[in-house]
């Protein structure tokens, strides 16, 4: 019998999750989704965040970053809205968005957490990704807040999260990944060869698609960006976990790939979903 505690879903499930725009849709009702990512060190977490965002489906990417990680975005996306952070400053003067994507590439210093301390403050959905979810490990109190968290950890970012051992995590992983979602009341994305949501409630989602071709530098920065755009398309964190590990799992079925490809890929692997045309996983 099915284990009733544990889902596959198949693309007919994930098409029907994928946002699409209505015919009379402007850009703002489509969503707008905030990417607060890169630092002066690492940009190139920027520039994928932001190139999985702009394959979501939603209206607009904002682009929230200090001014080497900004001169990179603005490059390779003339299609993103970009505010310049000074040093240290939040992301209070970004504009309206519907939920954030916040942690790759950010850092983990004092400006950085200045940019999480404001994410985290406003009122819409936020994913916290690789050095966010650092920040979150050093300071629990940037969890207290009313709107939903989605975490999207490798096993090494959950141990720092939870304290277990990162080899206990790998030994149990869907025990573990359940566990840290109910006690830390938030939806948890655990990456690895197999990927796992769970949110207290339902039933953890084991994602089906993807492939070793995927552990590659930058593909977790791209998952994040699409997956911030589902749910500022409206999906709720468990939906837009699960599609978004779905279709960034079937952009990078075959190899060898960068995570530039997998964006790049993205779009395809939507309109074989929609349009059922795909064969197998
Ligand atoms: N099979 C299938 N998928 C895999 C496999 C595998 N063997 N290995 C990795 N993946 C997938 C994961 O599920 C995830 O979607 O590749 C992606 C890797 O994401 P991350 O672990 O976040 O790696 P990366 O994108 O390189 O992270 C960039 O951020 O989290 C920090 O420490 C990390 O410095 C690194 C940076
Ligand atoms: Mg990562």
């Amino acid at each position: 019998l099915p284990d009733p505690a544990v889902t596959a879903p198949q693309d007919a499930d994930v098409a029907a999750l994928l946002p699409r725009p209505g015919a009379t849709s402007d850009k703002y009702r489509r969503g707008v989704v905030g990417i607060a990512a890169g630092s002066e060190r690492y940009t190139g977490a920027a520039v994928l965040a932001v190139g999985g965002a702009l394959r979501g489906g939603v209206g607009l990417v904002r682009y929230a970053g200090t001014a080497e990680p900004v001169a990179q975005v603005r490059a390779r996306w003339p299609e993103a809205v970009i505010t310049t952070l000074a040093p240290g400053e939040g992301v209070e003067r970004v504009g309206r968005v519907q939920a954030w994507v916040l942690g790759p590439g950010l850092g983990t210093g004092d400006e950085a957490h200045a940019v999480a301390r404001s994410v985290l403050a406003s009122d819409v959905p936020v994913l916290v990704d690789a050095d966010g979810l650092t920040l979150l490990a050093a300071d629990r109190s940037l969890l207290h807040r009313s709107a939903p968290v989605l975490l999207t950890p490798h096993a090494g970012e959950l141990s720092r999260l939870t304290d277990v051992p990162r080899d206990r995590i790998e030994a149990r992983r869907l025990e573990n990944v359940r566990q840290a979602a109910a006690e830390l009341g938030v939806t948890v994305l655990l990456k690895g060869s197999t990927t796992l949501v769970a949110q207290e409630g339902r039933p953890v989602v084991v994602n089906p698609t993807g492939s070793p071709w995927l552990a590659t530098g930058g593909t977790g920065d791209v998952l994040s960006g699409l997956t911030g755009a589902l749910l500022a398309a409206g999906l709720d964190t468990y939906d837009a976990a699960s599609a978004g590990a779905y279709l960034h799992g079937i952009a990078g079925r075959s190899g060898p790939l960068s995570a530039w490809d997998v964006a790049q890929a993205l779009p395809e692997a939507a309109r074989g979903l929609v349009n059922g045309r795909r064969r197998g996983v």
